[in-house]
């Protein structure tokens, strides 16, 4: 991607949120009541954002491949999953509060005293995380349930099926997207710490023996996908083995990606050995036989697993602030997200020169009718005067735009503009497609 000196990365938050809200792509959620801490709402822009990643994430964890099967489990599950997960009695963060104004604070992220009023903390005490909420009329604890905190459970509860349907050979594994929940004590940095978020998560069933193997090629598999998918700047993510004081309780071995937001480097997505804690826990507690008979040694075994997950959110928040560019065009200044064309909510606009030309305007929609049926995210702009359309479209990330000037209607040519460069070139129409 073209880069310069000149080309400025983020100062702070501020601007990628105020980016995001002016041009449609995050709203914070339930605006008009004030708001609701920890939650987002996606607009046009962002969500298509969003469906682009989780998209390329699809295709190279689960089309591209023979050994992945997808799955969409529901969000609420029977509460015994989290029992044998270990979240009913360790998915926790220390919580203290605070004995003068009552504030709560997460105890690993404050002083000893309240940095809102100075008075004393109390004593930390664990916080479950999880949302509970209640299935059918009565609400005792009959009912009581959960909102899931991560998906990965949704697979491991779904093995058994998987394995009767299909009579996979070892290795493979069980990808899903979807809607996770936690209630954070602490909800900060915009997308970065949310209460209700998304996962993409893949959980790869392996014979114990070749672990190391699996997980290294998972590796490379993930940087692969920050990279040449999303784009993601190299120099900005940082793969962090994570001591095992730090690692989650189901966890032998666990990397990190951390990727450099404008609030630090903070955790990105993660590759975690799970070993069969899952599995045997699941069997244990439920009773169901989770052994996989292994074709090839004839052997019965309960799999080892290897976890890459990412969240979509932190992800979405990467792209954007990897892509934010700031940089002068023609005596202006001018902010432009360098999204890849896979990535970006609209690949290509086309314009008439003139909106209030007809002869223009019917030409540019001709040819915009055309180029939608073959290439996707096409947008049709005639909104404004033609430099308030190149600068929106910057600012959305848009790589190419094409423009219907009266050239056109004489030799059936049209300018196509690199949003990088801003420079324009010539292109018959019919050679249109192949440079998009
Ligand atoms: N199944 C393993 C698991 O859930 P995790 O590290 O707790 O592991 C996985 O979460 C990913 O989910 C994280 O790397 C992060 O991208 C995302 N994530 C976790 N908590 C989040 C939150 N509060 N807001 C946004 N994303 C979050």
């Amino acid at each position: 991607m073209h880069e310069s000196m000149h080309k400025k990365q983020p100062q702070n938050l501020e601007q990628i949120v105020s980016l995001a809200k002016r041009r449609g792509f995050i709203y914070q959620s339930s605006e008009i009541y004030g708001g609701i801490s920890g939650m987002w709402d996606y607009g046009p822009y962002g969500m298509t954002l969003k469906e682009n990643i989780k998209r390329l994430w699809w295709s190279r964890f689960v089309e591209q491949r023979e050994d992945m099967y997808g799955l969409d489990a529901a969000v609420i599950m029977h509460p015994k999953v989290w029992e044998a997960s270990g979240h009913v009695e360790g998915f926790a963060d220390p919580l203290v509060e605070c004995q003068k104004c009552k504030r709560q604070f997460r105890a690993d992220q404050t002083d000893e005293v309240c940095s809102e009023c100075g008075g004393k903390l109390g004593n930390a005490e664990p916080f479950n995380m999880m949302f509970a909420t209640h299935v059918g009329a009565r609400a005792d604890s009959s009912s009581l349930a959960y909102l899931r905190p991560e998906t990965a459970q949704g697979i491991f509860v779904n093995f058994k099926n998987i394995i009767d349907s299909f009579h996979p050979k070892l290795p493979f594994g069980i990808a899903q997207m979807g809607k996770a929940f936690r209630n954070e004590i602490a909800p900060r940095d915009f997308l970065f710490r949310a209460r209700e978020f998304e996962q993409m998560e893949a959980e790869y069933f392996v014979r114990p023996e070749n672990w190391e193997e699996r997980f290294t090629l998972w590796r490379e598999t993930m940087e692969k996908f920050l990279h040449d998918d999303l784009g993601l700047a190299r120099d900005r993510v940082h793969a962090l083995e994570v001591p095992e004081r730090d690692r989650a309780h189901y966890s032998r071995r666990t990397i990190d990606f951390e990727f450099d937001y404008p609030f630090g480097a903070k955790e990105l997505c993660g590759l975690a050995y799970r070993t069969d804690y899952d599995l045997t826990r699941h069997a244990a507690l439920s009773g169901a036989d989770l052994t996989f008979l292994d074709q090839d040694s004839g052997k019965r075994l309960i799999p080892h697993v290897i976890e890459p997950s990412f969240g979509v959110d932190r992800l979405v928040l990467a792209v954007l602030t990897s892509a934010y560019r700031e940089d002068e065009m023609d005596g202006e200044r001018r902010v432009y997200l360098a999204l890849s064309p896979e990535v970006a909510p609209i690949r290509a606009a086309v314009f008439p020169l003139l909106k209030n030309k007809p002869e223009l305007v019917a030409r540019a929609r001709e040819i915009y009718r055309v180029l939608r049926k073959d290439i996707p995210r096409v947008a049709f702009d005639d909104n404004g005067n033609i430099g308030k359309r190149y600068r929106r479209q910057d600012e959305i990330g848009t790589p190419w735009c094409v423009t219907v000037d009266f050239d056109t209607l004489a030799d059936d040519t049209v300018t196509i503009r690199d949003r990088d460069t801003g420079t324009q070139e010539r292109t018959a129409v019919g050679e249109i497609r192949r440079r998009l």
